[in-house]
């Protein structure tokens, strides 16, 4: 798995992240899910410079311009709930994409702190040899990612994987190291040091789909 990883370098992102861990600011819940959507936008610009492109040709009112535009069929999926953000920050900028959703819970069987996770709702286009691009802000122990993946496999082998998320922590990127394909990539705002015994990201931001949403 290829890591891109975009606050390694001074940017405005910075200020966006900075918000959405802020404890005074991201109780703004339209901040907290706009901030999601600008890093939307920006991981999917950057991952953008990484898609194969044809050179197509427009016509202006003065003539012919050479532009090359993106060749991938993309289809941009999201996890339920917090991904929505992400997914719309990635869809403002690949406004012609196929949409897939799909959901991925913790479930706590003892009502400790394991948990398996559950994927209950799927919807889907067939995605063979298409650019999967799944989104979910919050990469803490890469389960969630990777029950996705199995489950989106009865939809077909896509051509590419790109994976985005804001907040990620080493652990669970390494997990998924094993568990993806070699030439998959994961472009991700940030990478946090720890996870607590519950698996949240430490420092991280909390449960970033309560931010969003407020529901629990
Ligand atoms: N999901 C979240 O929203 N936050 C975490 O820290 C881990 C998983």
């Amino acid at each position: 798995m290829h890591i891109h990883h975009l606050l390694e370098n001074n940017s405005i992102a910075n200020k966006f992240i900075a918000q959405l861990r802020d404890i005074n600011i991201q109780t703004d819940r339209m901040r907290f899910r706009r901030n999601i959507e600008r890093l939307g936008e920006v991981l999917g610009y950057e991952l953008s410079k990484h898609l194969n492109y044809n050179d197509t040709s427009v016509t202006t009112p003065l003539g012919q311009a050479n532009v090359p535009l993106p060749a991938e069929d993309i289809v941009l999926c999201s996890i339920l709930r917090a991904g929505l953000p992400l997914h719309n920050g990635l869809l403002n900028y690949f406004d012609d994409a196929e949409n897939s959703f799909i959901s991925a819970y913790r479930h706590h069987p003892d009502n400790d702190e394991k948990f398996e996770i559950l994927v209950e709702y799927l919807a889907s286009p067939s995605l063979d040899n298409k650019t999967l691009i799944l989104a979910d802000p919050m990469l803490a122990t890469g389960r969630s990612f990777v029950n996705v993946m199995k489950a989106l496999e009865s939809m077909g082998t896509p051509k590419n994987i790109h994976l985005v998320s804001v907040i990620g922590a080493k652990e669970g990127i390494e997990y998924m190291q094993s568990e993806f394909p070699e030439n998959t990539h994961l472009w991700i705002a940030t990478i946090d040091e720890e996870l607590n015994e519950r698996g949240y990201i430490v420092p991280g931001l909390g449960d970033a789909g309560d931010l969003c949403y407020g529901t629990k």
